[in-house]
């Protein structure tokens, strides 16, 4: 039996948008329900974990550090190591010691083998900006807007493994995560404007037009690029019908998750989970059913 994917997330208990380092936060629209309708949200997403066969560790609240509710961002995970991110924004740095810890814990459990620490000066927002393509065998990486460009060799030489870099080109789509999300099929969502003209030829030349799935703008301003995949399994924030179709016509099925809380802060459902079970030999089931 294939073991159960496992995910970190995070108790929304501390969440909300206190400062502005990304253009969809906006601290003044931020109002104590909305906290309310974060916890039920998050409830929801791990009970959709669940539901596809997951199991989920979670980090506790810590004040002071809403956006602890974001653990893609804490650290690169694959064959048990994880590789832990430094911030580049202040008002997230107070994380790195937190999620330090809850790694220190799951290496004490057996969870993960082996911690590793950036290089010095190095900038890597974890899982975030570096995703595991599964059928691929290979990281795609984003940088240029909050990992540096020198995060591609650390993640090439912590893993031994492919390391496809990207450049981002906008500040509304700061994360790879926000604009490109590997499938299980080996199609590829993605929000083209996201991208620098040298990454949109990189992507174009790597994925053949048949697999490439590309968002429109109201589909990536609806987070849904920021999806969680298990197999023909989506878990997505509310998707527009003409995403649904799109995805629906080539036999994913999608869970839908009303996230608008996290969507606050510029972040929806593979954001909001780090997957700490990946390994580089396993290849998807539906490609393996072939
Ligand atoms: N407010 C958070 C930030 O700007 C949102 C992070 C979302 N994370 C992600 N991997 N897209 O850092």
């Amino acid at each position: 039996m294939a073991p159960r994917p496992r995910f970190l997330m995070t108790d929304p208990s501390c969440f909300d948008v206190c400062y502005q380092i990304n253009p969809w936060m906006a601290p003044t629209a931020w109002r104590p329900e909305h906290l309310a309708a974060a916890k039920t949200a998050s409830a929801t997403l791990k009970a959709a974990l669940q539901a596809a066969g997951g199991q989920v560790e979670t980090v506790g609240a810590v004040r002071g550090l809403p956006d602890l509710v974001f653990p893609a961002n804490a650290a690169v995970v694959l064959d048990g190591k994880a590789l832990l991110a430094r911030f580049r924004h202040p008002e997230r740095q107070g994380e790195e010691a937190v999620f330090r810890s809850v790694f220190t814990r799951l290496q004490a459990r057996g969870v993960i083998g082996e911690i590793v620490d950036l290089p010095d000066g190095v900038l890597q927002e974890g899982a975030g900006d570096a995703i595991w393509d599964l059928g691929r065998g290979l990281f795609w990486a984003g940088h240029g807007q909050r990992s540096t460009r020198a995060s591609i060799a650390a993640i090439r030489r912590t893993f031994g493994q492919e390391v496809v870099a990207l450049e981002l080109a906008s500040d509304r789509f700061y994360h790879l995560d926000t604009c490109f999300c590997p499938l299980a099929g080996g199609e590829v969502l993605y929000y083209p404007p996201a991208f620098t003209p040298e990454a949109l030829v990189v992507i174009r030349d790597r994925i053949p037009a048949a697999q490439r799935i590309e968002a429109s703008a109201q589909e990536a301003a609806a987070f849904c690029v920021n999806a969680v995949n298990l197999g023909d399994q989506l878990i997505m924030a509310r998707a527009p019908a003409s995403l649904r179709a799109k995805l629906e016509a080539r036999g994913y099925r999608l869970t839908q998750i009303d996230l608008d809380p996290f969507i606050l802060s510029g972040g929806a459902a593979y954001c909001m989970t780090l997957r700490l079970d990946r390994t580089s030999d396993a290849r998807p089931a539906i490609l393996a059913a072939e």
